[in-house]
């Protein structure tokens, strides 16, 4: 806990008067508070230097110092202290000049208690209030710093090809308001990317929105996007801020962007074109500046062919373009995820692994991972639930057998489709290309043997030619 919510709070009385200061002391002891009392400037500002005052209050008028340059002087020293000025009567003009200097309150001469009483409420009243926002502000740094480093801890890979993503997503983090597109396959890492790409940028500590675009129906996406008014639709019961909006100085991260509606597409292009929105209902545009990111395992380029995607968006969302490869393209990052997810797991489910066999490693290092980094993670809470001791076998590792140790070896051999089409071949050649000898050689019929041709694009003309040139 904040050891000064729970401090009382420690008042300063400077006036040259020292029945006033006297008095004023005692009645402040007396109301719980810590009184100090100085008589001349100099006096003050030791007692300034020395404790950590919350509270001045201050006499306009001073031999040999005028009292708003001491405001002034204590304002820029010690930022973090209220200031109550104490005026004689019919001194309003300096009155006036030191609240427009930060006093917080003024008192006039001669003093009543009742008025010092509420003024000093007024001042803990705003003290306590700055208080709980510091707390705020240091729990939410807090809680912004450990999902920095677990972002940080949870970005894991050795291999040439993650370090090189790495490094580009640093530069993304450099240029905040360049859009990213990031693609790859299932389980990759492209949420975890978009999030390292926003926490370590100068916007981390604004709004990281996410929307996945295939989990919200048509009809809802354009107000999820851009706000309504209220009344702008039936169950529109309040003005509602839009992501777009949300994300104001920070990252908007559209998840599976291909999943995007064509006629929603245009709305969006525009808006990051224009950097401008208007709210469902409303007509007053407004300016948020957000950054996109965007995430698909689709090909894109592809669905722009086929005319599902329009080029242009394409083009707005990938100013930068990061393709991120599926784990068996980077076997070398098997081991150090797989150590890191033992740990988190392990830790978690309180069962602490203390070895895991080299089989294990080599096992996995052959597998072909269709659900990339999701599956290792997976698979690893799994073997750490299934294991017996406190190291993990390759027996707590179930993969389809499919897909097991023996993933690597060369199967061209005895590969059908190229025995198959090899097989055709000779018993074309064999037969002088004629079709129906052919078919009864191989022991289908001669349609059979066709269909398989056109499969195959065995063409006997072409071979023909070939065979003369
Ligand atoms: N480099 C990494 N280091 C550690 N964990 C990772 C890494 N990349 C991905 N993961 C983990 O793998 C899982 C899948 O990652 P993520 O959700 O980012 O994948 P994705 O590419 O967005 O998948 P999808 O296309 O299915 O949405 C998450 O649990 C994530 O924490
Ligand atoms: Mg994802």
């Amino acid at each position: 806990m904040n050891k000064k919510s729970i401090s009382p709070i420690k008042v300063l009385i400077l006036d040259d008067e020292i029945d006033f200061t006297n008095e004023i002391s005692d009645y402040l002891q007396n109301s719980g508070f810590v009184p100090f009392s100085a008589n001349t400037t100099q006096e003050g500002y030791a007692i300034l230097s020395k404790n950590e005052i919350d509270l001045l209050i201050l006499d306009v008028r001073l031999p040999g110092a005028n009292g708003l340059d001491i405001l002034k002087n204590v304002k820029s020293l010690y930022p973090g202290i209220e200031i109550i000025m104490v005026s004689a009567h019919g001194d309003m003009d300096t009155v006036i000049q030191s609240v427009r200097l930060g006093a917080f309150d003024y008192l006039r001469k001669p003093l009543r208690y009742i008025d010092i009483q509420i003024a000093i409420e007024r001042t803990q009243k705003y003290l306590h209030m700055q208080r709980k926002l510091e707390q705020i502000e240091e729990k939410y740094s807090l809680i912004t710093n450990e999902m920095e480093s677990r972002i940080g801890r949870h970005c894991i890979g050795k291999s040439a090809k993650i370090i090189e993503i790495y490094e580009l997503a640093k530069k993304a983090a450099q240029y905040s308001d360049t859009n990213v597109l990031i693609t790859g396959e299932s389980g990759t890492g492209k949420e975890v990317f978009a999030k390292l790409i926003h926490y370590m940028s100068k916007k981390k500590n604004n709004f990281f929105g996410a929307i996945n675009c295939s989990a919200i129906c048509d009809s809802l996406m354009e107000s999820e996007f851009f706000g309504h008014k209220k009344g702008a639709f039936t169950g529109a019961f309040s003005d509602k801020k839009g992501l777009f909006e949300i994300c104001d100085e920070g990252t908007l991260f559209l998840d599976e962007i291909a999943e995007m509606p064509f006629n929603l597409q245009a709305k969006l292009l525009r808006a990051i074109e224009e950097k401008e929105i208007t709210r469902v209902g409303d007509t007053k545009p407004i300016h948020p500046k957000f950054r996109l990111i965007s995430a698909t395992n689709c090909d894109l380029q592809k669905m722009v062919d086929e005319k599902k995607f329009r080029l242009d968006l394409l083009h707005r969302l990938n100013t930068l373009h990061i393709h991120i490869p599926p784990l068996r393209e980077r076997p070398e990052d098997i081991a150090p995820l797989l150590l890191d997810f033992t740990e988190e797991f392990s830790e978690k489910i309180n069962k602490p692994i203390e070895y895991i066999a080299d089989e294990v490693f080599e096992v996995l290092e052959k597998y072909s991972f269709p659900g990339n980094i999701r599956e290792l993670r997976n698979l690893t809470e799994r073997a750490i639930i299934l294991s017996e001791g406190k190291s993990l076998e390759v027996s707590d590792f179930p993969l389809p057998a499919i897909y097991s140790s023996t993933r690597k070896k060369d199967y061209t051999e005895i590969n059908l489709k190229n025995n198959e089409v090899e097989l055709i071949r000779k018993a074309l050649e064999d037969c002088d290309f004629n079709q129906t000898i052919a078919s009864e050689v191989l022991g289908i019929s001669r349609y059979s043997l066709i269909r398989k041709m056109q499969k195959y694009n065995i063409d006997i003309v072409k071979k023909d030619v070939s065979k003369l040139a």
